[in-house]
């Protein structure tokens, strides 16, 4: 089979590789049907996850159809059409019974990081009962790619964990596909002002489309004063960070309201400082969360009820054949306006 894989810092091909077999009878192989690619995927390029080995096949988001399962596979059967999540989940181990699939003893983030992913025609799902989802029936396949990942992503480490609530303002750093994720979710709770800041003027358009109420452009704009403005001094109830630089984390701190709640989610490859000589007093509270999925069939059920616009998140189509170009597409996305690549079998 055809897959694309890491060979080291800067360095990918699509090779020819074996087609997975069972290796444990809770497994399952699904054929690919779509996938994408993530920022997480740039960063392993780039070489900042030295805990994805060179010669794995990337990718952890997709869609696709179960060819063969394992003996103690109870759910799926060949021929079902599944949504792979980005974590692998036993179901059984102490974090898994509370619901948190992130830091499962045997699974986690282990696709496309440290067993071959999802950007090849086939991949073997570990703990497939507890990992993939049924397909509901009349849902977009492209749009449903996008809860591999990003959704989950945006609304579980931004809108749950910063508590987003009828009426309060929240803002949101980082207008990428996972900020642009949360700023989707953030309006199942009807915030009273949802305020977007970003460096691209692109992705910026992008978020007034998707329903930001103010959007600023910290290359440019006083950032801070602005949201001092809109809020009678106070700033914002929750703040969102979602691009993963230290810069980043302390204009977060800057525009948090007493009594708010910075809801970290960028993967941060630096220290960066807490100015707590002066948040000491105000406060706040600040999470950081690896996505659990735990949220995925209630997302399921919305994108199902089409009180989800997934889809808009997707810009760019290629075939598996074109994989090389989707990923100069999406690694410059500044200049192509990439948000989210489908890449199709
Ligand atoms: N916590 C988790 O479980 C989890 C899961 C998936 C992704 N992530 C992380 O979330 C972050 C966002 O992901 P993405 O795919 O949207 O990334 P992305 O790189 O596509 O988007 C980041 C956005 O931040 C903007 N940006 C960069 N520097 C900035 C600055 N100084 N000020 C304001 N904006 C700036 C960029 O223009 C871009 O639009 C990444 O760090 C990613 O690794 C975390
Ligand atoms: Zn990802
Ligand atoms: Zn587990």
């Amino acid at each position: 089979m055809k897959a694309l894989v890491y060979h080291g810092p800067g360095q990918k091909s699509l090779d020819e590789r074996p087609r997975p077999s069972l290796a444990a009878p809770t497994d399952a192989i699904v054929r690919m049907l779509k996938t994408t690619i993530c920022g997480t995927d740039l960063h392993i390029l780039k070489g900042d996850v030295p805990t994805c080995e060179p010669g794995r096949i990337l990718g952890h988001e997709g869609v696709g159809i179960v060819e063969e399962t394992g003996p103690a596979v109870a759910t799926f059967r060949p021929g079902d059409r599944v949504l792979i999540s980005c974590i692998s989940a036993c179901g059984r181990c102490a974090y898994c019974r509370r619901g948190m699939y992130s830091h499962c003893t045997t699974g986690g983030w282990i696709l496309g990081h440290r067993i071959d992913g999802t950007q090849a025609d086939f991949v073997r799902i570990p703990h497939a009962d507890t990992s993939l989802y049924r397909v509901p029936e009349g849902v977009d396949e492209e749009a449903l790619v996008m809860l591999s990942d990003i959704l989950p992503t945006g609304f579980e480490c931004g809108v749950l964990n910063g508590k987003v609530a009828p009426g309060s303002v929240v803002a949101i750093v980082g207008a990428g596909p996972v900020g642009l994720a949360a700023l989707l979710t953030a309006q199942f709770y009807t915030p009273a002002a949802i305020i977007m800041i970003d460096l691209d003027e692109g992705r910026l358009d992008f978020a007034r489309r998707f329903g930001a109420t103010h959007t600023f452009n910290n290359a440019r704009d006083d950032v801070v004063g602005a949201v001092r403005a809109l809020t009678e001094g106070r700033g914002a109830d929750t703040v969102i960070e979602a691009v993963g630089v230290p810069a980043t984390f302390e204009l977060c701190q800057d525009l948090v309201a007493p009594g708010g709640i910075i809801a970290n989610v960028g993967v941060h490859g630096h220290k960066a400082d807490l100015h707590l000589e002066r948040l000491w007093s105000h406060n706040i509270a600040i999470t950081t969360r690896l996505v659990d999925t735990e949220t995925t069939p209630m997302l399921l059920k919305t994108l199902a009820a089409k009180k989800l616009d997934a889809a808009a998140l997707i810009t760019h189509r290629f075939t598996f054949d074109q994989i090389l170009e989707a990923y100069e597409t999406f690694a410059n996305a500044s200049r192509t306006r990439a948000l989210k690549v489908i890449i199709s079998h």
